[in-house]
């Protein structure tokens, strides 16, 4: 397959950089060449860009789009809903969506709904402190819970009192992709940032300040950077540290919720957090997220002790999206989770052969239905401190590569139900292409 023509999008970019900071609705630290795609329409595992490119998609909008892009089910109790009421109020389908959740996930006891991961996060962490009436909460480097000031990015100088603190470090490129102007002066000041991955460094931290300690707060896998999946006994390990501490653990579940199983990573690993925080694969591609958790713990908003709040909260549509979106996904026991794992599987197989075959220090970890590429010289990544270095800047051009042959990712590769194995055989043989161009450009 030759590279794609992105002329339209090129002619888009610059008239929408005249009325759209950056051209586009969410940034990072982009380099200097980074060149949108325009999607103008999904089908399937497929997305079509204006220039009429077809890209076999493993984004899926970065994670929602669990049911593809053209699911009938979605699509028709969306049409259905909007009929009938398309703006927010008080409606019955936050009863039956909220049920769902508590039917699945471990820890959901009580559940809100909001728009984005962010809230869902920010109100979550809320919660806790109401709750613990403490301050602090420790967060771990290389996760990634949303753009909230006080928990995006951070550099920690005293490891004995890892308080972060703006800036970044030139080999930590979590730290460059979260470094942002702006941030209010004191935003860092309630929380500590370690490693994941690391139980002792919990338990020293804990040992030391854990009194003043509200909540930890961690993806369970840590699939924003390199998809390192927990170690052999780590979530125990924090779990019983969270109890003798009296410490609330919350699990963001954002990506790994409705993805890694319908229980999300808490079933999956068989350890419950005391709150959890879902969005992405919970609406299907609808803008909507949610946060759960133990009654005791969420009983807090029921007393009005704690304020959560939102327009848009339990809106009908983004309501219809997630019943539609969890029934589809439970249909016959759950099975379309035993297709995305064959797929994914097979997928990963064949990546892991090409990687062996022209560029071994690619690597790929995570789970099948979410597979994170990294660059590594030992093979392995099980935190932030062990990916140190300009690693994930190849990782960053080789997507890059893939896009220009064809197959959407960002650094991941979601598994959707509308996946089939036409789709993963022909990923393999434009991914090869991609990388021995990758190869002999360096
Ligand atoms: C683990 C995790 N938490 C939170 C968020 C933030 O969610 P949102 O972008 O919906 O605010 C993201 C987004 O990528 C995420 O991956």
């Amino acid at each position: 397959m030759t590279k794609l023509s992105k002329a339209a999008s090129i002619r888009h970019f610059e008239q929408a950089r005249r009325y759209i900071p950056g051209g586009i609705q969410s940034n990072y630290r982009k380099d200097a060449s980074y060149l949108p795609t325009y999607i103008s329409h999904g089908r399937n595992a497929r997305l079509f860009d204006i220039d009429g490119n077809e890209y076999i998609d493993y984004s899926l909008s970065y994670g929602p789009s669990i049911l593809g892009h053209s699911s009938e089910a979605l699509q028709t109790a969306i049409v259905a809903q909007a009929k009938e009421m398309y703006s927010n109020e008080l409606n019955v389908l936050e009863l039956e969506a909220a049920k769902k959740i508590v039917q699945h996930v471990p820890c959901a006891e009580l559940v809100r709904f909001a728009c984005s991961g962010t809230e869902a996060n920010f109100n979550a962490l809320r919660v806790a402190r109401a709750y613990t009436g403490r301050n602090m909460v420790v967060r771990f480097n290389g996760h990634y819970n949303g753009s909230l000031d006080s928990l995006i990015g951070g550099v920690v100088s005293d490891p004995g009192n890892p308080v972060p603190g703006d800036g970044e470090r030139e080999d930590d490129l979590f730290s460059v992709m979260g470094n942002t102007r702006g941030r209010a002066a004191h935003a860092f000041h309630d929380s500590y940032m370690i490693e994941w991955n690391d139980l002792s460094a919990l338990e020293a931290l804990l040992a030391k300040y854990g009194a003043s300690i509200a909540a930890v707060y961690m993806e369970p896998v840590m699939v924003n950077m390199h998809g390192c999946m927990p170690e052999p006994g780590y979530l125990e390990g924090v779990r019983q540290l969270c109890d003798d501490y009296g410490v609330v653990l919350i699990f963001d579940e954002v990506i790994t919720g409705f993805r890694i199983g319908l229980g999300g990573a808490q079933a999956h690993f068989g350890v419950t957090p005391d709150l959890s925080t879902f969005a992405k694969a919970l609406g299907g591609g609808f803008p909507v997220s949610a946060f759960c958790g133990k009654r005791e713990i969420m009983d807090a908003i029921t007393r009005t002790d704690v304020i959560a709040a939102g327009t848009y909260n339990g809106h009908p549509l983004a309501m219809a999206a997630v019943i539609a979106t969890i029934k589809e996904l439970e249909r016959d026991n759950g099975a379309v989770y035993a297709k995305m794992y064959r797929l994914g599987n097979q997928l990963a197989e064949g990546l892991r052969e090409l990687f062996a075959c022209h560029e071994p220090r690619f690597i790929l970890q995570g789970f099948p239905t979410c597979w994170t590429m990294a660059w590594s010289e030992s093979g392995r990544i099980r935190n932030q401190s062990d990916a140190l270095g300009d690693g994930l800047l190849d990782v960053l051009a080789f997507s890059k590569l893939l896009n220009q042959h064809g197959i959407m990712v960002q650094t991941r590769f979601c598994l959707s139900a509308a996946h089939v194995p036409a789709d993963i055989e022909e990923t393999l043989q434009r991914a090869e292409a991609a990388l021995k161009e990758f190869v002999a450009g360096r």
